[in-house]
Parts: C-alpha cells; sequence; structure tokens
C-alpha cells in the first residue's frame, strides 16, 4: 500500500471539508498504514503549526461525528504543510523532492488550468517515477480540446495505468449498487432494452446554491459541472453492456462505448429538447436566498434539462431525460425507468390511458431505496370486476451514503491501486465530445437562458424532463 500523500489544494473547501475528513476516518478505522504521511501543498504561506491549527478547527466544527481529540492530534502528527506556487514546476519539485523515496500518491483538487505545470513539477521532483501514482479531482478540462491537451501531457509524464481520476459518484455505493442491481440478477436484464424500456430520467436536484464557489462555477455551470461527470457516469451504468468481469478495463471498455453511441445534440434538438436555467431569488426551507450573479455578466446556467440518445441496438428509440439544478425544492439523486405499457389492455378501470407504467425507481440520495411501481388489483365493488390500482413495492431502505464515505473508499482504492471505480482518458474526452455537442447546439440554437425561483423545479417548460413521481410531495412546484 502507497504511504506518502501529497495534497496539493489543501487550503480549498473540497480538502477541508470532505478529503481531510475522509482520511481521518480512515485512521479511526485503522485503514492508514502506521507510517502514513501526508504533506497538505497550497499557495498559501502557513507554516505547518499553522496548518495543523486551521485543520483542528475544521475538526472541531459540529457535525454528524465529532472525532476523538486523541485521534485528531494523532493525525494531525502525519500532516505537514508547504507553500506551493502550482504554475511554477521549479516550485512544485522543490516542496515535494525530500518524499519521493516513499511510495507516494499525488492528489491534484485544484483548477484544472494547473494541472499540467504541478505534474510538470511533480515529474521534475521525481514523485511521477514508478510505483507513484496521481489521483486528478474533476473536471479534466473544460472542452474536448482542453481535456485531450491535459490528458495527452500528462500521459507523457506518468503511465495511465497509475493515473486515478476521480468522480465522487463511483465512489458512492447506492452508484456501485445499479451494477450489482443489473448483473447480479435475470429480472431486469431480461427487459433492459428498447422493447420494453419506454424512457430513462436521471435527475440530480440540489437545494444548496453555488455558495463560495463562483470563480470556477462562473466558467462551469450545471452542464459542465455536473452532466459531464456525475450524470454522464450514471448514464453509463443504466445503459451499458454487461462486462465480461469487473476487472476495471473491462468495466470502462464498456461505459466508453456507451459514450461514444451519444448522438450529438444538433441545434433544433436543443431548442425542442433541452432547458437551461438560473435561479432568482426564492425561499429554500422556508429562508430566503438570494438570486444566482455569476461575476462579469456570463451567462452561465445553474439548471439543465436534455434529452440524450443513445445510438445503439439496445436503445435505439429510448430517450434519456438528464435533469440537474441548484437551488431546487430538494436535494434528490434519482433514476427512474419507465416500462412500455402492456400490448393489450384488458380493463375498464383505469382505461388504458389512465393506466400508470411499471417503473423502476432507484432512489440514490438522500435515502437509498428502490421502488417498483406495478399495476394491481384490489376488491372490486362488485364480484367479477377487476379494477386496477397503482401498487409500489418499496424493495429496500437505508440512509444514502455522504459524499465523506464517497471519498473514503476512493482514496482506499487508488492507495491499493484498484481502478475500477475511476474514470479512464478516454472516457472523460468521449463525454466531452457530447458535452461540447450541447454547448454548439445551444448557441448556434439560442437557446435562451430561463429564470426559475429558488426552491422550485426548475423552469416551468422543464417539467417534461423530470420524472412523474409517485408521490405528490415531489411533483414539480
Ligand atoms: C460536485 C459538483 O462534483 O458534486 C458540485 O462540483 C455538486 O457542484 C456536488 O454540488 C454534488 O455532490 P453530492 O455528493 O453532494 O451529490
Amino acid at each position: 500500500m502507497h504511504d506518502t500523500l501529497l495534497l496539493f489544494g489543501a487550503t480549498g473547501d473540497l480538502a477541508q471539508r470532505y478529503l481531510f475528513p475522509s482520511l481521518l476516518r480512515l485512521q479511526e478505522d485503522g485503514l492508514l498504514p502506521e507510517d502514513f504521511r501526508i504533506r497538505a501543498l497550497a499557495l498559501s504561506p502557513h507554516d505547518t503549526d499553522k496548518f495543523r491549527g486551521i485543520l483542528r478547527e475544521r475538526f472541531a466544527q459540529p457535525g454528524p461525528r465529532v472525532p476523538d481529540p486523541a485521534q485528531v492530534e494523532a493525525f494531525l502528527q502525519r500532516v505537514d504543510y508547504r507553500s506551493v506556487d502550482m504554475r511554477d514546476p521549479e516550485s512544485v519539485a522543490a516542496a515535494v523532492r525530500d518524499l519521493v523515496s516513499r511510495r507516494c500518491v499525488s492528489y491534484l483538487s485544484i483548477p484544472p488550468g494547473l494541472y499540467v505545470s504541478t505534474c510538470q513539477g511533480l515529474a521534475l521532483g521525481g514523485a511521477l517515477e514508478a510505483p507513484a501514482r496521481l489521483m486528478l479531482e474533476k473536471p479534466i478540462g473544460h472542452d474536448l480540446a482542453s481535456a485531450r491537451e491535459i490528458n495527452a501531457t500528462i500521459g507523457r509524464l506518468i503511465d495511465e495505468d497509475r493515473i486515478f481520476r476521480i468522480d465522487h459518484y463511483l465512489g458512492k455505493a447506492a452508484v456501485q449498487n445499479l451494477l450489482a442491481l443489473r448483473f447480479g440478477n435475470t429480472l431486469l436484464e431480461a427487459v433492459w432494452n428498447r422493447n420494453y424500456i419506454d424512457s430513462v430520467h436521471i435527475l440530480v436536484s440540489e437545494s444548496e446554491g453555488v455558495d463560495g464557489r463562483n470563480a470556477y462555477y462562473a466558467r462551469s455551470g450545471a452542464l459542465r459541472d455536473m452532466v459531464q461527470s456525475h450524470i454522464l457516469q450514471l448514464l453509463c451504468l443504466v445503459a451499458m453492456e454487461p462486462p465480461s468481469s469487473l476487472e476495471a478495463d473491462r468495466i470502462r471498455d464498456e461505459k466508453v462505448k456507451v459514450l461514444r453511441a451519444l448522438r450529438p445534440l444538433g441545434p433544433a434538438d436543443a431548442r425542442r429538447h433541452s432547458v437551461r436555467g438560473r435561479y432568482g431569488a426564492g425561499t429554500i426551507n422556508g429562508a430566503p436566498v438570494p438570486a444566482y450573479a455569476p461575476p462579469d455578466d456570463s451567462d452561465v446556467e445553474t439548471f439543465v434539462a436534455v434529452t440524450a440518445h443513445i445510438d445503439n441496438w439496445r436503445w435505439a428509440g429510448v430517450p434519456f431525460h438528464l435533469c440537474t439544478g441548484k437551488r431546487m425544492a430538494e436535494r434528490s439523486t434519482v433514476v427512474t425507468v419507465t416500462l412500455k405499457p402492456v400490448t393489450h389492455w384488458l380493463f375498464e378501470h383505469p382505461d388504458r390511458d389512465n393506466a400508470v407504467p411499471n417503473r423502476l425507481i432507484f432512489r440514490l440520495q438522500p435515502q437509498e431505496d428502490i421502488e417498483l411501481g406495478l399495476m394491481s388489483s384490489l376488491a372490486g365493488p362488485e364480484w367479477g370486476t377487476l379494477e386496477l390500482h397503482p401498487l409500489e413495492l418499496e424493495l429496500s431502505s437505508q440512509t444514502g451514503q455522504n459524499r465523506r464515505i464517497a471519498y473514503e473508499r476512493l482514496f482506499l482504492d487508488a492507495l491499493h491501486g484498484n481502478h475500477a471505480l475511476f474514470v479512464r482518458n478516454d472516457e472523460v474526452e468521449a463525454a466531452w465530445a457530447w458535452i461540447d455537442s450541447v454547448v454548439n447546439a445551444w448557441r448556434e440554437g439560442g437557446v435562451p437562458l430561463q429564470t426559475y425561483p429558488a426552491g422550485s423545479w426548475g423552469p416551468e417548460n422543464a417539467s417534461c424532463f423530470l420524472p412523474a413521481r409517485f408521490d405528490a410531495r415531489s411533483q414539480p412546484a
């Protein structure tokens, strides 16, 4: 197991809120080697004592589980801090050189514009020589061209099989469960194709706003931030062919095939089959929240809904409705698979047009459960009458796992060298190729940016992209 972590971007929001707490938790569970060391690296001119003080305060903040102070102190002893200018490879090399005799994993939680110079510095300092590993946060680039350039440049410095590109959704147990359900059961595979499936909805709604991430978000927006990564990964897990084994590359081969089969969006489709929105002022949990106001009048979106088509034998003609947004009515990650109506309808109540189609609903967040919607008869008013009513079968229920736990899993897998939950270079590029087609189609098709009130389900004309749900509570506002 690798024993040294070089964590770039150590003062950033992600590192402070999720990465350090995840590492502390791994230590508490006895999963870090005795001599595991962490070098925190960022631009701020702190020294180790100051940085340890910042972490100590962070760990003391109220949360679901307050760590044991003795564990915190033991953890802080593993951590030292170096100030570094990541634009300057010499500065990076100088900040890591004394550690390269150890088995290092470098973690880049920094803007993608700094990836190349930081990796050049790591290479100069000897920190990319085998068996060293490299973990990269999303986004890899801003579009296909920049992703290709990053992948190609970094690929000249370190082999692909030592690079771990993170999409933290893949670290979530509920997301991994999609694979287990699809390929561990006969029941689903039999109907998992265009003959039986009418449509698929993938919804990732958040009640949080852009809050404090303005600089990044104003350049990114919901399409690049969420669809390029998490939503397309979910789509891959729903749509991929069965891999021949669970070996990392066999899974990733199948995901790439799905991404390559995504039909590029054209301007006319963009006008009809996509919506862009940005939240205005509104209320979340009864409290007023302000509108999103990006710097420089950028026309960046905080909501996107788009219908994707996968041009292959299994999915021809099945729409995949993708939808995500910030400051929406509730936090919810749901995949809904709607089946086609039965071929011949026998019943009067309801009549054919009012029958609810069978649905399989995978709720991944905040609760983790699976619901199967069927039609079933309850006792009719008279003997001999069969009245059908929707029946919801709840197949399992537990609390969804949070982001910190996803990162714990991903750290462990990277330290042990298991690639299955990480994204390969060709996957990233294939995802960007489709995203670029959406960006171009929006521009050429003049798709307008619409405002939606914070706390709603997005712009009004986006409701057709949302999955119909059985509970009225979550119908579009
Ligand atoms: C991140 C995005 O990758 O995922 C954020 O950059 C988003 O904008 C977050 O809020 C959502 O993750 P989760 O685990 O809270 O659903």
